[in-house]
């Protein structure tokens, strides 16, 4: 049973953090010329109405994309995603927010491919109307751990997986382990970048020592609490598992993530974190 909406949480602190990642991640793989391919499995919608009912409904873009919108003065990172957003609302107004398939399209050069998956079939006919007629972006409904079975390796033998999961299922951090030893064992050197809440700490700490287990190298971890871990409830911080990353990331997180932390300012002590989970040789 699909229930969640990303439409309820689009812009949120969660999708600052994430795309922010996700277009450094892009960025690193045009530095070189051959073409790449990426698969965003959890596709959602693709782009997002910040005035329509679900997202008015907690405002979540308020406290996500919403602090970042008028500050003056925001690293180069930052500023590099907040003008893909501010590219879809030219007005100036904050109206319209990208979803991961559109901020990844739109960094594509003429020879790079998309292809999404998307299995809720409330939000898919509005990704396949997005890419519509464009001949570089393949849509399918369909399961996107399923997918990567199906579809590694890609022809281009170069690019990444993007798991951005609903987190509505008990056994999710499981199925993110076995997505992970499948993309290992069909293409060892593709990148993926696996996206993950912090809600209590057990879990994600768990998630991760599973991926240690596995002996698959090159696995970097970044964290950002935006709330105190110890409040009762609520989505405190995320993370995004990086496997392979690109080079001199980690360097970059360092000065990125308190970055990131410090634009979002809500008052509460926050903290951020990265960390290898495995060596890179
Ligand atoms: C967090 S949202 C994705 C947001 C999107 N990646 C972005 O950044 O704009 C998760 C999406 O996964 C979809 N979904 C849930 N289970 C799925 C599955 N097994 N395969 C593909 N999509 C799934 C949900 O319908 C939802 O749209």
């Amino acid at each position: 049973m699909l229930s969640y909406r990303h439409a309820f949480h689009a812009g949120n602190f969660a999708d600052v953090f994430k795309h922010v990642l996700l277009i450094q991640l892009i960025r690193a793989l045009q530095r070189k010329d051959k073409p790449f391919r990426v698969f965003d499995t959890h596709a959602g919608a693709g782009r997002y109405d910040l005035h329509s009912a679900p997202a008015g409904k907690n405002r979540e873009y308020q406290e996500g994309i919403g602090r970042l919108w008028r500050q003056p003065a925001l690293g180069p990172e930052l500023n590099e995603y907040r003008e893909q957003v501010r590219a879809l609302n030219p007005d100036g107004e904050l109206r319209r927010y990208p979803g991961s398939p559109r901020l990844i399209r739109n960094l594509l050069r003429s020879e790079d491919r998309l292809t999404l998956t998307e299995l809720h079939p409330g939000d898919y006919p509005a990704l396949k109307a997005e890419f519509a007629g464009d001949r570089q972006v393949v849509v399918h409904h369909a399961d996107g751990y399923a997918s990567l079975k199906a579809f590694l390796p890609p022809l281009e033998r170069r690019g990444m997986v993007f798991i951005d999961p609903a987190f509505e299922l008990r056994d999710e951090f499981d199925r993110l382990v076995e997505a992970v030893q499948t993309i290992h064992r069909r293409w060892a050197t593709g990148m993926a970048a696996i996206w993950y809440p912090i809600l209590d700490r057990g879990p994600s700490q768990r998630f991760q020592r599973n991926l240690q287990e596995w002996a698959i190298p090159a696995i970097l971890c970044a964290e950002l609490g935006l709330y105190p871990y110890d409040r009762p409830a609520g989505l405190h911080g995320c993370g995004m598992i990086v496997i392979n990353p690109p080079w001199k990331l980690d360097e970059t997180l360092s000065r990125l993530l308190p970055e990131l932390l410090a634009a979002l300012q809500t008052g509460e002590p926050g903290q951020t974190r990265w960390e290898w989970l495995t060596p890179a040789h």
